[in-house]
């Protein structure tokens, strides 16, 4: 049967908002993620201690980090030991953690984060030595699980060799992310079973984009597959700077609907999410307007 309740982990304020050009105000976002927590989700990743060079987006990570209420776990990803120093001050134990975030496709790995898979890991390894000692959980990205913008098909043995990696060196939760929305399934069906073999799948999160329209049917068959953490993205904001053509994460809103339908709790109110887009966003950004005409729908 279905798990009874599901981790929805809330990536809209970082992997969302990284891909929208203009850029935010600080304000705004700390708004919007306020409202977030206040929708019930208990998860959410709120930004990343990248270099702004890449990333202009998240250049303002220390200002949403001190301005943000933080009641549910938050989290910021962090690529290597130089992200941890500047987020360090900024941890509080209880509600904080961070994201390593690596490929099992050796050109996503060096387009995204400048090295081979290889050096990211032992980049990783040092950012986890550093995060037991504040005891810092760190959750393990893994991109491109279902296939790579610039490699095609990826072997499911080099997703659980990756995963297995991360998880070994500390990381308590492994998320497998099809960053550009190619999978079907069936492949998703067997991703799992292949990874699961090294990684408990309770350990197992996916992170499914929506290219082709198959994220929710992806999470259905991961669902069946014994998966109980979701990430997802309030309004399906997003895609990934290093992945052309990557549509955005599925949306937060169908993935609630979703398991509610299924008599799966999750903690989050539809219409609260609804409300931090369209009093939040919508208001104070030019923002991508099938969002928002989406967003003026009452569920
Ligand atoms: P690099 O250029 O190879 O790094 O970038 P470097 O160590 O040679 O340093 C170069 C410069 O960057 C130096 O500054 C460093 O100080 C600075 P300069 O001397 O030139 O002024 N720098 C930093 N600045 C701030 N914070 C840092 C930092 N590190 C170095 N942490 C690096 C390597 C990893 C930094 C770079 O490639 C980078 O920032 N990449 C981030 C890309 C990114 O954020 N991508 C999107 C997130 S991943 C994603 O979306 C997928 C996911 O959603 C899952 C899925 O869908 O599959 C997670
Ligand atoms: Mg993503």
């Amino acid at each position: 049967g279905f798990p009874s309740f599901v981790k929805i982990v809330e990536v809209g304020p970082r992997d969302g908002l990284q891909n929208e050009k203009a850029i935010v105000p600080v304000q705004t976002k700390i708004e919007f993620i306020n409202k977030l927590s206040e929708a019930g989700l208990s998860v959410i990743e709120v930004t990343s201690f990248v270099s702004p060079k890449w990333i202009p987006q998240m250049a303002d990570h220390t200002e949403v980090m001190t301005g943000i209420k933080r009641h549910p776990l938050i989290y910021q990803l962090v690529p290597n030991v130089k992200g941890f120093h500047s987020l360090r001050l900024l941890i509080n134990a209880k509600v904080n953690e961070i994201a390593i975030f690596g490929a099992a496709s050796e050109s996503f790995s060096k387009k995204n984060i400048n090295c081979s898979i290889e050096d990211s890991l032992k980049r990783f390894d040092a950012v986890l030595e550093e995060a037991k000692k504040t005891n810092t959980p760190v959750r393990g990205y893994v991109s491109c699980v279902l296939g790579c913008p610039y490699e095609g098909d990826i072997d499911p043995e080099k997703v659980a060799w990756v995963s297995k990696k991360m998880l070994d060196m500390g990381c308590y939760e492994i998320s497998l992310g099809d960053t550009i929305g190619v999978g079907t399934p069936g492949k998703m069906k067997t991703l799992i079973s292949t990874v699961s073999r090294d990684v408990p799948i309770e350990k197992l999160a996916v992170h499914c984009h929506d290219t082709y329209g198959q994220a929710i049917a992806n999470i259905f068959a991961a669902l069946q597959m014994g998966i109980s953490v979701v990430d997802s993205s309030v309004a399906g904001l997003g895609g990934c700077p290093y992945a052309k053509g990557a549509s955005g994460n599925v949306s937060t809103e169908d993935v609630v609907y979703l398991m509610h339908g299924l008599s799966i709790k999750t903690g989050v109110n539809i219409q609260k999410l609804i409300d931090a887009v369209a009093a939040v966003l919508c208001e104070n950004v030019d923002f991508n307007e099938s969002i928002c005409v989406r967003f003026n729908i009452t569920y």
